[in-house]
């Protein structure tokens, strides 16, 4: 105990790190020691410990009558291993008894990690939100970076933490942690946690005011924790806990214009050189380190890791091209588990993981050095609507990216087979649709990268077990190399129900034409037909195609008729007829005029505000036979 600590503060010196502690004591209320109350709070801080870890993370409780009472209650971080938990609440305990030694009310977080937390009081606070300061920590080093632009990065991140970590639905009470990239910086981590004995609102409302803190006290810091009674807040631009490792791996350091093999003598040269220095640095300031201990041992130091270089935390990105071959057993084809416009996927068990190895086509243009580069920033992007890119392998002529394993094959599977469509029943096709619009906002809009996807379709939606959407293919076209795509009919006509007319005609790409995709998307998924099937119409347009369908039916004044008949009656009328709406507002013609994900995800959310009056879709004014003559045959080619 005391080394480890003697140690840290080693660190602090060396790094400049700072020493706080997240330890309060009343100020109101004392008791004499050795009362009644003291051997009750004794008796229940000291029983936390085992009955945290025994609950599953949480265990609030009271022992003694009157003013004897003593109320506590212990909280472990979720996922947190019951024996670490047990020893966190253990020695918070410890701590907490010996920091209080006569007051009446006392919290301990005791480790930025934010492993655990114990509070105990003479009055029951448990369900209560305390209007109080906050306990605030900030990494002192300053960020170099727009501060603007990383505001609405973390404030994103936050937002969205919050609504997670405050959903009914949220598989961890009131618990969220998630990663934000940033173009030319590590990524934003950060975790936040109420305890469960809250309500809903009132976890709200603590996070709300953890995360408001950053204005006034974190603000150009490269990290800062917010810390209430009743919830925290921490976030930094490096993993600081182990949850990240469920969620994420870790950016690999920015590639400089350094050579492999420089940087590999590099450090070797310098690994002989550290120990010698280090034993002489670490003598010298130990003795200062003991010093400041000493000083500050009434708060029981912790120690604040502020330093944004965190070596003991990052896997890297790139796999062996060995290892990938065995692990798809030679891309064997039992392995093989579907083909698409950019190469095979094969299905693998890498570090104990399912995953799903996409081998691009040889026939890529693109050096190796870019490609690395696009799938490192592709790799940053994560939502859960989006299937993560784990990593990538470069060697020779091979080029492959390994991505997280879906286990429900992809959208089109179900939509457009008649004997299983009815298995999406109306609120799953809904849920299905947002969650596109949230991955496709995500890539427009929220993840400052601006990534215009290009290929969405039914066959790129991938779904979970509880058949929650996956984009898959995002980035594709950048990692791959632009010219490739464009350059290749075989590859754009593939997927041509989907194009917008200025893409199709023009190759003119912009968010504008993705939300084109989505729109006949939305068509697709709320008709359980194929855009590009033809349709009987009357006599003066012979053939047309889903879009023209819809935006006829809808001018007739029947959208209804539209919907899939296997999801029988079973749905909410306004629902769909919005749906069908804002489907017809993607699909307009003029690309000004079609909405943003921004503004589609506001109308999906709210039944009351009037949409705007569709305009005619694109291609109804246009020959179509050009398009419609590419367009068959070419849908073959797309699987999973
Ligand atoms: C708790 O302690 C405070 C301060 O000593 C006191 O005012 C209050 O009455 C106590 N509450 C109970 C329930 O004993
Ligand atoms: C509580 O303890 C502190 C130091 O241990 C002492 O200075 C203080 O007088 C005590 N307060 C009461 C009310 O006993
Ligand atoms: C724990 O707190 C809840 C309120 O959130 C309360 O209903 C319950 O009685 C408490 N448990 C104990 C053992 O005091
Ligand atoms: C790498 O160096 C070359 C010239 O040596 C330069 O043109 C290029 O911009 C550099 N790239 C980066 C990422 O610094």
């Amino acid at each position: 105990m005391e080394l480890k600590n003697f140690f840290q503060i080693f660190l602090f010196v060396l790094a400049g790190f700072v020493v706080v502690s997240a330890q309060e004591c009343g100020k109101t209320g004392f008791f004499i020691p050795g009362n009644k109350y003291d051997t009750n709070r004794g008796l229940i801080l000291s029983s936390l410990a085992s009955k945290v870890s025994a609950q599953g993370g949480f265990f609030n409780d009271s022992i003694g009558e009157g003013t004897d009472r003593v109320y506590a209650l212990g909280m472990c971080i979720q996922g947190a291993e019951p024996d670490v938990c047990s020893k966190c609440i253990d020695s918070a305990s410890n701590a907490l008894l010996d920091k209080c030694p006569n007051q009446t009310e006392g919290l301990n977080w005791p480790e930025v990690r934010i492993l655990c937390m114990i509070r105990y009081s003479n009055t029951s606070f448990f369900g209560s939100l305390k209007a109080e300061p906050p306990f605030h920590i900030a990494n002192p080093a300053d960020i170099r970076y727009d501060l603007t632009v990383f505001d609405q990065v973390l404030q994103g991140l936050a937002t969205r933490m919050i609504a997670s970590a405050t959903s009914p639905s949220s598989k961890r009470k009131y618990y969220a942690v998630d990663i934000a990239p940033l173009t030319s910086f590590p990524s934003i981590f950060a975790l936040m946690q109420c305890t469960p004995d809250l309500s809903l609102e009132d976890c709200h409302i603590c996070l709300r005011e953890n995360v408001a803190d950053y204005e006034s006290s974190f603000r150009g810091k490269q990290g800062g924790i917010s810390y209430r009674s009743s919830c925290v807040f921490r976030w930094e631009l490096r993993p600081f806990s182990e949850a990240f490792r469920d969620i994420t791996l870790a950016p690999p350091p920015e590639e400089g214009n350094v050579t492999n093999t420089k940087t590999k003598k590099g450090s070797e040269t310098v690994s002989i050189v550290i120990p010698t220095t280090i034993i002489v640095i670490f003598l010298v300031l130990l003795a200062l380190g003991f010093f400041i201990y000493r000083r500050r041992k009434s708060c029981r130091a912790l120690v604040y890791q502020g330093s944004s270089t965190d070596i003991t935390f990052t896997p890297s990105l790139q796999f062996d091209f060995k290892t990938i071959e065995a692990a798809t057993k030679n891309f064997s084809e039992s392995n093989k588990i579907g083909q698409g416009g950019f190469g095979d996927v094969f299905k693998a068990v890498l570090n104990g993981r399912e995953v799903a190895v996409k081998r691009l086509s040889k026939t890529s243009g693109q050096g190796a050095r870019e490609f690395k580069n696009e799938a490192v920033l592709v790799a940053k992007l994560q939502h859960k609507n989006l299937v993560r890119l784990f990593g990538f392998c470069v060697e020779g002529e091979e080029k492959i990216l390994v991505y997280e394993f879906v286990p429900n094959k992809s959208l089109d599977y179900f939509l457009f087979d008649p004997s299983i469509q009815g298995q999406l029943n109306w609120k799953m096709r809904y849920n299905i649709i947002v969650g596109i619009a949230r991955g496709v906002l995500y890539l427009h809009q929220d993840s400052l990268l601006t990534i215009i996807h290009r290929d969405l379709k039914a066959s790129n939606i991938l779904l979970t077990a509880n058949m929650n959407p996956k984009i898959s293919d995002f980035g594709l076209a950048t990692i791959f190399g632009t010219e490739q795509t464009r350059g290749s009919t075989n590859r754009i006509a593939g997927t041509y129900a989907y194009m917008s007319p200025e893409y199709a005609m023009h190759g003119q790409f912009s968010m504008k034409s993705d939300i084109y995709s989505f729109g006949v998307l939305v068509l697709e998924i709320i008709s359980g037909k194929k855009n590009s099937g033809i349709y009987q119409m009357d006599e003066t347009t012979t053939a047309g195609n889903l879009v023209t369908y819809a935006w006829r039916l809808w001018i007739n004044g029947s959208p209804l008729e539209l919907v899939d008949p296997a999801i029988t009656r079973n749905y909410q009328s306004n629902e769909v007829t919005r749906c069908i709406h804002i489907a017809l507002l993607c699909i307009q013609e003029n690309p000004d005029d079609r909405p943003l994900l921004s503004d589609i995800i506001l109308m999906l959310g709210s039944n009351t505000n009037t949409l705007p009056v569709p305009c005619l879709p694109g291609f109804l004014q246009r020959s179509r036979h050009e398009l419609v003559h590419v367009s068959e045959g070419l849908e073959s080619n797309e699987s999973t």
